[in-house]
């Protein structure tokens, strides 16, 4: 069996910030309305599979089609069961990535169990190189982290881990109509932080969200945005990106909001993703969630990774593309580019 697959695995896990762009939504409007349509993503769901049932599936892994864990959440690293989980993970021979809102990196035992257990990669989330406007974007829910403590959690990891190549760590940027220039801004501020690779991705918000009109991408905004990621292909040095075809993908994707056809995607053959309930889907966009037949309904809960994972049968021709899809290429296609220390441009 090839091992060529990517799992994106969602962890119950509350995060500091309350970014109301959130995937998982946020508190106070599932609080008001709690969701209730298949897939959409919550804070407060009440469904979750227990760590027990996670460890059980983790062991699993072995021998599986999977090569690659990435782990997000809510906040992976602030739920005390997510250590054990990585461990196990790895055990099994699999390749992690962390995706972190960077806080828990400022704790000295967090940052040295990453580099003891062997953590490939770890993508710190920051979204404006200005500290304020970063603040409002991603703002804390107590009122005491933000954009200084993310990069004392960057600074904190890489000290740790020294002359080690691993983990390899990263920033992951969402980017939004008001700021392209964040794109090239970013990758100078990743440069100066000394980080190894750097993901600018565009925001991606259903039609119905009550953001989407002062953040989503139109169609005037795309010559600014392919501007900003041809300078950063032309200008950077010492970082390693996502292959040059990305920028060709994020504009393609900024430029509509239809349901265009993705071509020999990878969902459902080298990429799957968990939620925190274990529902397994071919891929995270909402659109391919909401049109997956309930036969093709699957959970992790008691379920085995060798056999879960055992027929592949790839979307070859996906009707459902959303911008999402762009967020998912770095994760399956260029991660192993991303995490090799010999590939910094
Ligand atoms: C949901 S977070 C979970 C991990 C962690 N709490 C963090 O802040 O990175 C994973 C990544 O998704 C990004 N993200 C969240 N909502 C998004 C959206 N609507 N569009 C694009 N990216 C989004 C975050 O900025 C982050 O880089």
């Amino acid at each position: 069996m090839p091992r060529d697959a990517t799992l994106l695995w969602g962890l119950r896990s509350p995060c500091a910030f309350a970014c109301p762009h959130c995937y998982f939504g946020t508190i106070e409007d599932h609080k008001q309305a709690p969701p209730t349509e298949i897939g959409v993503l919550s804070h407060l769901s009440r469904a979750d599979l227990p760590p027990l049932a996670l460890k059980a599936f983790a062991r699993t892994l072995a021998g599986s089609p999977i090569e690659r864990v990435v782990i997000a959440g809510g906040e992976p690293l602030d739920w005390p069961p997510t250590l054990a989980l990585i461990e196990l993970v790895k055990e099994a021979g699999c390749q992690v990535v962390i995706a972190t809102n960077g806080i828990p990196l400022t704790r000295p035992p967090v940052t040295q169990r990453l580099i003891a257990l062997g953590v490939d990669g770890v993508s710190v989330s920051l979204d404006s190189v200005d500290a304020h406007t970063n603040d409002r974007l991603r703002p804390s829910r107590s009122g005491r982290f933000g954009y200084d403590d993310v990069l004392a959690g960057v600074r904190a990891l890489l000290d740790a881990r020294g002359d080690r190549h691993a983990p390899r760590v990263g920033i992951y940027t969402v980017v939004m109509r008001e700021r392209p220039q964040e794109i090239t801004d970013m990758a100078h501020l990743a440069g100066r932080l000394g980080v190894d690779y750097y993901v600018p991705q565009p925001i991606s918000l259903t039609p119905d969200h009550k953001l989407f009109t002062e953040l989503t991408h139109r169609r005037e905004d795309v010559p600014a945005v392919a501007e900003q990621l041809a300078r950063l292909y032309n200008e950077t040095s010492g970082l390693a990106l996502p292959d040059p075809s990305y920028a060709r993908r994020f504009v393609a994707a900024i430029s509509t909001q239809e349901s265009g056809l993705v071509p020999d995607c990878f969902g459902g053959a080298r990429l799957f993703f968990i939620q925190p309930d274990g529902s397994v889907w071919d891929c995270p966009s909402d659109r391919r969630i909401a049109a997956t037949p309930p036969e093709r309904r699957r959970n992790i809960r008691d379920a085995d990774a060798r056999t879960l994972f055992a027929v592949r049968p790839a979307c070859t021709n996906c009707s459902l593309f959303s911008r999402d899809c762009v967020n998912m290429w770095p994760l399956v296609l260029d991660m192993p580019q991303l995490l090799n220390a010999e590939a910094v441009r």
